[in-house]
């Protein structure tokens, strides 16, 4: 959800507002998404490397995911969405930590899934991943057995990865996950991301010839 400050500073507004206006765009797009049929929506909020921004901005992302948690509960049970945090939770507040163990436990029947990625890093992921491999017999050290090591082994790869706000790198999101991944890069910030958009997305991912390292 990449651009929410440098929209926020286009208009002479704080960095916080633009990832108020980031978060609001994530309904968007949630809606969107369901509509065209997407399964699975999994959001890069805030990384292993984001504890370093000024305090303030840390504090402020860390209680606008909270009111958000708190605030979406009903919703999302209406609405049948699975909400899941992927991560290293035990980094984020306690207070945080409980109400997300809340909304996952409240929301674990939905079928639509929402993911959030938080204290999220590919490196650490592959990092956390490979301590639990070297327990494994020798026998089980295979590709298959190393995703079931990952923060959360049940979700599919991603099929399309969506980056905003023009910037060509992957930024140690879902390093494993993204190795068949089709990648789309649009230069509109977050908060702008639209539902024209989000349609141009997908439309360019149906364009695709996918042949996952295989022949046709
Ligand atoms: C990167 O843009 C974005 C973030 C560090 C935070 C994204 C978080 C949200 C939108 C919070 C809402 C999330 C949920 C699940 C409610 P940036 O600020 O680095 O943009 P820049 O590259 O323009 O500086």
């Amino acid at each position: 959800m990449d651009g929410n400050g440098r929209w926020a500073l286009e208009r002479g507004k704080k960095r916080l507002d633009g990832h108020r206006a980031g978060a609001a765009t994530l309904e968007r797009v949630m809606h969107w998404a369901k509509a065209a049929g997407v399964e699975i929506l999994t959001v890069y909020a805030f990384s292993t490397k984001n504890w370093k921004l000024p305090q303030d901005e840390v504090d402020g992302l860390m209680k606008l995911l909270g009111w958000f948690i708190g605030r979406k509960k009903k919703q999302l049970v209406k609405d049948g969405v699975r909400f899941r945090v992927m991560g290293r939770k035990a980094d984020l507040p306690e207070k945080l930590q409980k109400s997300i163990a809340d909304l996952e436990a409240a929301t674990a029947a939905g079928t639509w899934q929402l993911v959030v990625c938080l204290s999220y890093g590919g490196r650490a992921e592959i990092l956390d991943a490979a301590k639990k491999f070297a327990e494994l017999p020798a026998t089980e050290r295979d590709e298959a057995h190393f995703k079931n090591c990952l923060y959360l082994p049940d979700l599919p790869d991603p099929d399309l990865i969506i980056r905003t706000s023009g910037e060509f790198r992957v930024s140690n999101f879902l390093l494993w996950e993204c190795a068949y991944s089709e990648f789309y890069i649009t230069p509109v910030l977050w908060p702008d991301f639209s539902e024209a958009d989000f349609n141009a997305a997908i439309a360019s991912f149906h364009s695709r010839e996918r042949r996952m390292g295989g022949h046709k």
